[in-house]
């Protein structure tokens, strides 16, 4: 496991050289897996990223890293690999996904109509953990949009997913459907082993999972609502509405509640991002329960620090392995301290609330 690690680390550090100067390696850390179910590589050379490319054609399933969480990608435009995809997560198949393409230059191939505030948001935060929400071309079938007619559309800020998407247009694919790489509810995973433990049960042999390291931000992207005449905030992520106001120059909304029935949002369910002990937002914790609190906070006496963020932006990066790490140790109760700010603490916030209302 140290291994593994120590040679994650490295090549996330030289992603971009390993992968647009060298173009293929073999002999620096190569660490491929094949398990009973699938495939998981840390190993993301030019050579595999063509492979995964072709995989995806192919109509197999690929996880694969992004900035924000790892996402399970298929096809945008073949349906069975999309359907598998719902099979996969256990999802209902009205939820809709997020296709995700190389560069702002393909945007006009799914997006019917583009409000001038949409063109200047992708062109300030893509690549980026931005999703815009925008009227549908007839590219975008009822199969991932959930029959409604618009869909959403972002560019990772990830050099092996960004490659992987380049790759897959080259062969003649258009986009990339990639909803988080985890169980319907569940916490979303953040990096490989994540992916590998919520999802190899139920993917195949066929199927791959590209190890990029952890995700950098560790949140789901920003979603915003692109359909009406000004832009509305449906998920918080690390592009904030004071980012968004800077830019555009105006005073945007953030809806709370799902309670629109032209925009179908899983995301926004009230019990969402949970994990399988109950998550407590008040009181104090007793021996034995999970504390998580930034730093300056201290561990109450017998409590299990599960971490301890230096900033709300290491919050964000940790929360999701930080509700896995309770889980892991048999964790019946985790206890948290939520950040406070503006910035990237409020989607931090919203997932810690929605964790806390736990299913029944
Ligand atoms: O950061 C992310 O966005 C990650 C990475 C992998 O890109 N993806 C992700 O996908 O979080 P998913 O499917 O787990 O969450 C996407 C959210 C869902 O809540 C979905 O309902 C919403 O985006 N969504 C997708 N299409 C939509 C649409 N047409 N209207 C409203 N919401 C939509
Ligand atoms: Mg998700």
């Amino acid at each position: 496991m140290g291994t593994v690690e120590g040679l994650r680390v490295s090549v996330e550090l030289s992603w971009a050289k390993l992968i647009n100067k060298i173009g293929a390696i073999s002999s620096i850390g190569l660490i491929v897996r094949q398990l009973a179910a699938m495939t998981i590589t840390s190993n993301c050379t030019a050579s595999v990223i063509k492979d995964a490319a072709t995989s995806l054609i192919a109509g197999n399933l690929v996880a694969f890293p992004t900035e924000t969480v790892y996402g399970l990608g298929a096809d945008a435009c073949n349906k069975d690999a999309v359907a598998r995809i719902y099979e996969v997560k256990g999802r209902p198949t009205n939820h809709p996904l997020i296709v995700h393409i190389s560069s702002i230059n393909k945007l006009d191939k799914w997006a019917k109509y583009i409000p001038e505030y949409a063109v200047k948001l992708s062109r300030a935060f893509w690549p980026g953990p931005m999703t815009l929400i925008l009227p549908r071309t007839d590219l975008a079938k009822d199969f991932i949009t959930g029959g409604q007619n618009n869909f959403g559309i972002r560019v990772p800020a990830h050099t092996v997913a960004l490659s992987l998407l380049n790759e897959f247009e080259a062969q003649g694919g258009i986009g990339v459907v990639a909803p988080s790489a985890n169980r319907f509810g569940k916490v979303s995973p953040t990096c490989a082993d994540d992916v590998k433990s919520e999802l190899s049960d139920y993917l195949n042999s066929n199927d791959l999972i590209l190890d990029g390291g952890p995700s950098s931000i560790g949140v789901e992207s920003t979603i915003i609502n692109c359909t009406d005449e000004t832009p509305v905030i449906l998920r918080p992520g690390a592009i904030t509405a004071t980012m968004i106001n800077n830019l555009l120059g105006i005073r945007i909304q953030s809806i709370k509640k799902n309670n629109n029935d032209k925009i179908r949002t899983p995301g926004s369910l009230e019990s969402h991002y949970s994990p399988i002990a109950k998550v407590y937002l008040t009181g104090t914790p007793e021996p034995g329960d999970g504390f998580i609190a930034l730093r300056k906070y201290p561990t109450p006496a017998g409590a299990i620090r599960l971490i301890s963020p230096i900033s709300n932006e290491d919050y964000a990066k940790n929360i999701y392995r930080a509700l896995r790490l309770a889980d892991n140790l048999r964790l019946k109760k985790i206890f948290v301290v939520a950040p406070d700010g503006e910035d990237i603490a409020i989607a931090v916030r919203d997932r810690l609330h929605r964790s806390a209302k736990k299913r029944t």
